[in-house]
């Protein structure tokens, strides 16, 4: 899209709540003006995980404040908004309340269409105003503290098919407890990725979960899927076994082995996902895909493949309102019909589901 075409184009607002990020961000056409964020993670770095209750709550105080920041930075009154997108699901329940309150309160006052939409679609739909429209199809990997998934996108507002998820931990939720086991911070995803960095990746032999012959088969259930609970298990065992005998636990090593097994299944089954289901390119979205190692190694096995790789700068990856109001921007452009203004937030909204 042209840069006087997306000048000409709606104004979208899009709120984003479901987790621990207050986000707000103004899109015009695939061009972002504003893309502010209030994080509450500090609140949650002593329970080692994200606290719903304490989430929303934060929510609630963050909501104004980071709606005005918004539209500040972005040179533009709210009247000037042509339509609204909030995360309707899924996400933690109370969290998802207040962004739809707001944006459902928002929609009515401002008299605007409504678009209440699945927060993994906007995960993937955020890259365009990166790199541009979607090819289609797409496949997409999100990696993410709440989610690890796998999507064929035919088209972003109308049609994701999940082609395989986690069996049981969430990707960024494992670099979490393996974090907590090395005794670093909340996130756990950043403070493995400095550790790494002076560790060798092929010092410890980490398990890779439903990566053995019989996962991978073509005719397998789990071809796609993940699971990351297993390698959690190993990393700890290996720690504390160190710890009993007296040895010191070689903590960048550890982090980089640790690192290594996630990246190495992510990256594999990601591009497989591709070339098996004619996708040209690869798109990459969730926290998880601010890692320095899974961007490296995605780079080289996409080249390898043939593929494209997409992954959005890493402030466009973790949770922000930039991505609703993109898939907002792109529902619009499209023409299809907003959403009911009585729609649910849905906690469990299904993948295959882009608009509430
Ligand atoms: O997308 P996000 O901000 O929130 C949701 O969970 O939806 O992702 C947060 C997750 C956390 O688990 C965090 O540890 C992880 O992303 N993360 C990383 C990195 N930065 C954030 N994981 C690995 N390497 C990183 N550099
Ligand atoms: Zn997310």
């Amino acid at each position: 899209m042209t840069a006087h075409a997306d000048g000409d184009a709606p104004l979208v607002l899009g709120i984003e709540t479901s987790c621990d990020e207050t986000g707000v961000g103004l899109v015009r056409g695939t061009r972002l003006l504003a893309d502010a964020v209030a994080s509450s993670v500090d609140q949650h770095e002593r329970f080692g995980g994200v606290v719903p209750e304490v989430a929303s709550r934060a929510h609630l105080e963050a909501i104004v404040p980071t709606l005005e920041r918004a539209c500040s930075t972005a040179g533009v009154r709210l009247s000037e908004v042509d339509a609204v997108a909030v995360t309707a699901g899924p996400g933690l329940a109370g969290a998802l309340l207040v962004g739809d309150a707001a944006a459902k309160a928002l929609a009515l006052a401002l008299a605007r269409p409504l678009y209440g939409v699945n927060h993994l679609a906007a995960h993937v739909a955020v890259d365009q105003l990166e790199h541009g429209p979607l090819p289609e199809p797409a496949v997409a990997l999100l990696v993410s503290g709440g989610h690890s998934s796998l999507l064929l996108v035919p088209d972003v507002t109308s049609d994701v098919r999940p082609l395989g998820q986690t069996l049981d931990d969430a990707a960024g939720e494992a670099f979490d407890k393996v974090a907590r086991v090395l005794g670093l911070p909340f996130p756990g995803g950043p403070a493995i990725d400095r550790a790494a960095v002076d560790g060798d990746e092929a010092a410890i032999a980490f398990p890779r979960g439903l990566s053995g012959p019989d996962d991978v088969r073509p005719d397998s259930e789990h071809r796609y899927d993940f699971s990351f609970s297993g390698l959690k298990t190993a990393v700890a065992r290996w720690v504390e076994q160190r710890e009993r005998s007296g040895e010191p636990v070689p903590l960048a090593d550890v982090a980089a082995a640790f690192q290594e097994a996630v990246v190495d299944v992510l990256t594999a089954k990601a591009v497989r996902a591709a070339v098996e289901n004619g996708a040209g390119d690869l798109v990459i979205g969730g926290g998880v895909a601010a890692n320095s190692r899974l961007r490296v190694v995605a780079e080289q096995r996409c080249a390898e493949a043939g593929l494209r790789l997409r992954v959005p700068r890493p402030g466009l990856c973790t949770d922000n309102g930039a991505m609703v109001a993109a898939l907002g921007a792109e529902l619009v452009r499209r023409g299809r019909p907003p959403s009911d203004l009585a729609h649910p937030a849905d906690s469990s909204m299904p993948v295959t589901q882009v608009l509430a």
